[in-house]
């Protein structure tokens, strides 16, 4: 596939950080007779190609909603492939996603996956810190009301010891508590599937992020999908809360 930007993108006005929610791989292999499983097997190959994608197309940052919290309630089989699939994907493309300049990190409580996923995700994590082509985050057991409330505890920890005055906390501050601490917050938000929600995924860092949604199942999101998202994303008029800037003067 074509690894240059299609010409009717702008390349100045892509999104620089991307989020994804990858709904609909169970739906997609049942709809092939196919258990669930083999649904999460081609969604992760869709997420490899689409952050080889965002790479090629110069945009710095993917974040995927790989497993939330609510995900341990899924069938036990379900949940032991998926923790597999993590960690056999990370042993895996780990050396090629160092080679090609990807930085990975994860977001989530990740002190209760498995033992052996925990140390992939510490290799990869710190084998990959210094990379710079692109920022590829994964969210494991992440809940977003989860990671506002620990960093509302940790601040309250804080003024608790009298290292920090009432006063002193402010926006930037939580922001400092939240995994996310030293990242861009999103400019687009895709999901898949034609469910419209945010199934408690960066409700703090999304407040001002452009959404898309597509009926289009996550497996079948290639990049003739992607651009579709990127042309919808660039006719939009992003304010920020003010008036547009050509008519306020
Ligand atoms: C949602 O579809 C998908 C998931 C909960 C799992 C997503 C994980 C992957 C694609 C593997 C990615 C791998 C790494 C290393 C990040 P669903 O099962 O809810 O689909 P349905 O709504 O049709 O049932």
């Amino acid at each position: 596939m074509n690894s240059t930007l299609p010409p009717d993108l702008n390349p100045q006005h892509l999104p620089q950080h991307i989020a994804v929610i990858m709904d609909g791989n169970g739906r997609w292999a049942t709809s092939r007779r196919l258990p669930r499983i083999a649904g999460h097997r081609q969604g992760a190959k869709t997420l490899k190609e689409l952050l080889r994608c965002c790479k090629d197309w110069g945009i710095s940052a993917l974040t995927a909603y790989a497993f939330s919290t609510e995900n341990w309630r899924r069938p036990t089989e379900e949940v032991d492939f998926l923790m597999l699939l993590f960690e056999r994907l990370l042993r895996r493309e780990l050396a090629q996603m160092h080679q090609e300049g990807v930085r990975i990190s994860f977001i989530g409580d990740l002190s209760v996956l498995p033992k052996s996923l925990q140390a992939e995700i510490e290799r990869s994590s710190a084998q990959t810190r210094n990379n710079q082509a692109i920022h590829f985050t994964v969210a494991v057991n992440y809940g977003s009301r989860n990671e506002i409330m620990r960093a509302c505890r940790q601040v309250a920890e804080l003024v608790q010891r009298g290292e920090l005055t009432v006063e002193e906390v402010n926006e930037s501050l939580v922001e400092k508590h939240l995994y996310t601490a030293n990242t861009s917050e999103p400019d687009l938000l895709i999901r898949t599937s034609g469910e419209m929600r945010l199934s408690n995924f960066l409700l703090w860092q999304m407040a001002y992020t452009e959404m898309y949604f597509t009926d289009i199942l996550w497996p079948d999101f290639n990049r003739a999908a992607f651009h579709q998202a990127l042309l919808s994303y660039q006719g939009r008029d992003r304010r920020f809360g003010q008036v547009k800037a050509s008519l306020s003067a």
